[in-house]
């Protein structure tokens, strides 16, 4: 059957048989459990190539032959991994450049996974051989559904091959040394390359420093690893074309470039591990669910589509500081949270506790005793049940009229640049920050990259959107000109792609953000960084609030570069919220703009959690954007709309109470409620 065609959410996850090939009465087990259990989806071979060839060139198919089939004849579909996160030992044996080397220039030894170093031609060549295998046996197995390309790439190469890559990949990308001096700014510190032989890639007890460098070897290895992709990708479709292709993504800031990524990929899956109950990185529920609510929106927006949740805990991970029991209710509300954002699926690690090594104590389905005769297996099985009654949402589209902006570039070159505070954490939490304010206000929000189209929403939030590419500045006009609403924070619009900073001339003095003084009606002149402990007041609509870590004096430009905007004498930005403490007290902290048809808010500091509630709450209203219910302030529920369906789910240990379709609702704690 075709992946579209199946008539219900996918229910199952990770399953190993190659661990149990010894056991054939625990396969019969599995099957009958996975019925029970309401399972309907398998990924497998994951981490089977030992199973596959285990001696270079012979191969052992019979067992997946087996698997395959008595999946068929049972109803369950199967997601069919390519082998190339592992390997054998006996290629690392006799082809040792297949390994990874770090950016120490150390190469690894055999063992773990994830490890092995794209550029390799021999490692390709393998991965390639063993993938047209598979495709060869089961591209046209009826229990095939779709291709999950390995697992969970990440990490970067720096081995000599990868150094020779990317020298070429430079050539490419500048033409002449001359040129790329230029781009990276090279005289500093007596950097001029006089050939792009000279070019080392960056390492620890070497180039740091050189920022452009920096982001272009992520930018070369990420092109490397989507190329690397495309070989995958077109091994499997060699003996059956029409078999969607997916690989699992993982961590948002992990080398991958999951914007660039999804272009390579037919589907989008997402793995998602919160931490739930566990305080002991003080993180609430509420703070979990953001965080995973952020995650699954992420993976939405990358296609417009919905997303396949490939793994997820059925019960504990083993690998967090503590590893807390899932509380009853929190696997049905954490299962319906993924579908409420926009999940096809509810997939699990794992089917079936391994036995040995290293994740023998991570959470399954069926633990050691084998017996389904546990909380766990309930509680999957309930989710089982209830996926069924919502069948008819699969494939179902997610609208949002909000959006907040998430760009792996640019939190690369935010990570990277030395200036404002030293931990630099601050700006990978920042864009979750934003999105949980919109969450509080009850509204549905995509997670978008730069580079997408703007002009679907209402309302797009883009904080610290320091890296600026040469259309950034346009895109935001023409989006603002045209009527939309654009939120945009501290620390934007001061460099370029390769992270030089924008300059000015005394005849075209340059203030941040970039290219953007008329429509936002200011210009940025000086930014405070704030210590941890530390807080300026500022005022909003006659309350007070902190604002934290970073403090920008703007001043009002009234018109600037309005000729080309033909909104010439346009008035200068209004202000929202003023300092009240330091030495620029009663100057603008949060400033609104009309600019053409739509409103353009500039927030000159970062600013409390209640603060940005309260401040989104305005600009919502005024960008009319659609709000999931009348109520306001309840907290720690998300609501969440899609297709018309509403999910209303509390993430609180006690029971909350909120609006929907007219009347009032209470959700007991780790409740939910569907409508529609
Ligand atoms: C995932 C990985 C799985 C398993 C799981 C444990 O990141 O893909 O293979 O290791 O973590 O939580």
């Amino acid at each position: 059957m075709k992946l579209d065609e199946i008539p219900e959410f996918l229910h199952g996850g990770d399953y190993n048989p190659d661990q149990w090939l010894d056991r054939p009465d625990i396969l019969e087990d599995d099957i009958r459990l996975m019925k029970q259990a309401g399972v309907n989806c398998v990924s497998v071979g994951i981490f089977a190539w030992s199973a596959l060839e285990p001696q270079e060139g012979v191969f052992r198919f019979e067992w997946l032959d087996r698997l395959m089939d008595s999946m068929y004849e049972n109803g369950i579909h199967v997601i069919l991994a390519t082998p190339s996160a592992a390997r054998p030992p006996w290629m690392a044996k006799k082809y040792p450049e297949v390994m990874r080397t770090d950016a120490n220039r150390v190469r690894q030894l055999y063992g773990g996974r994830e490890n092995h170093c794209e550029s390799s031609k021999i490692w390709r060549e393998k991965v390639r051989i063993i993938d047209e295998e598979l495709s060869r046996r089961y591209a046209r197995h009826p229990a095939l559904v779709m291709w999950h390309l390995s697992n969970e790439f990440y990490g970067h190469c720096y081995c000599e091959t990868c150094a020779a890559n990317f020298r070429k990949w430079l050539r490419h990308r500048y033409g002449t040394i001359e040129n790329l001096n230029r781009k990276y700014w090279s005289a500093f510190w007596s950097h001029g390359y006089s050939d792009f032989d000279e070019i080392e890639p960056p390492a620890p007890n070497g180039e740091r420093q050189l920022h452009a460098l920096t982001l272009d070897y992520d930018r070369f290895w990420n092109d490397l690893l989507n190329d690397f992709v495309e070989m995958e990708k077109a091994a499997v479709l060699k003996y059956g074309p029409d078999v969607p292709v997916t690989t699992n993504m993982h961590n948002m800031n992990c080398g991958v470039d999951y914007y660039k990524q999804a272009k390579h990929l037919d589907r989008i899956s997402w793995d998602s591990y919160p931490r739930w109950h566990c305080q002991a990185d003080k993180s609430t529920e509420w703070e979990n669910a953001v965080g995973a609510g952020f995650t699954f929106d992420y993976a939405r927006s990358l296609k417009h589509a919905p997303f396949y949740l490939m793994e997820s805990a059925p019960s504990v991970p083993s690998q967090f500081e503590f590893c807390k029991l899932k509380r009853p209710g929190m696997h049905m509300l954490s299962s319906l949270q993924a579908i409420a954002h926009g999940a096809d699926s509810v997939q699990y690690f794992q089917w079936r506790k391994s036995r040995g090594a290293v994740e023998k104590f991570h959470g399954a389905v069926v633990s050691h005793d084998g017996s389904g005769d546990t909380r766990v297996f309930r509680d999957v099985s309930e989710v089982g049940q209830k996926l069924k009654e919502l069948s008819w949402l699969k494939g179902r589209p997610e609208i949002s009229e909000a959006a907040v902006i998430y760009d792996y570039e640019n939190l690369q070159a935010l990570l990277q640049q030395v200036g404002l505070r030293r931990d630099k954490s601050f700006f990978e939490k920042l864009p979750r920050a934003h999105y949980e304010a919109l969450l509080k206000n009850f509204v549905n929000v995509d997670v978008i990259g730069a580079e997408d189209d703007l002009s679907r929403y209402k309302l797009v939030a883009a904080p610290a959107l320091y890296l600026f590419r040469p259309d950034t500045a346009q895109r935001i006009r023409s989006f603002v000109e045209q009527g939309g609403t654009f939120v945009m924070t501290c620390y934007s619009g001061l460099a370029d792609e390769n992270d030089l900073a924008f300059a000015g001339t005394l005849s075209r003095p340059e203030f941040a953000p970039h290219g953007l003084n008329d429509v936002f009606g200011l210009r940025v002149k000086e930014i405070d960084g704030l210590c941890d402990d530390e807080y300026r007041e500022i005022e909003y609509r006659g309350k007070l609030y902190k604002a934290l870590v970073c403090c920008e004096l703007t001043e009002p430009a009234a018109g600037a570069g309005s000729e080309t905007s033909g909104t010439a004498g346009a008035a200068p930005a209004r202000c929202l919220a003023v300092y009240r403490q330091d030495f620029y007290s009663g100057t603008c902290a949060a400033a609104e703009h009309d600019f053409g048809k739509g409103r353009a808010y500039y927030m000159a500091c970062h600013a409390e959690a209640d603060f940005l509630r309260d401040f989104y709450s305005d600009a919502l209203d005024a960008a009319g954007v659609k709000r999931l219910t009348e109520s306001r302030g309840v907290g720690d529920v998300i609501l969440r709309e899609r297709d018309g369906v509403l999910f209303a789910m509390n993430f609180s240990t006690q029971p909350r109470t909120v609006r929907i379709g007219g009347r009032d609702v209470t959700l007991p704690g780790y409740g939910y409620e569907i409508v529609g």
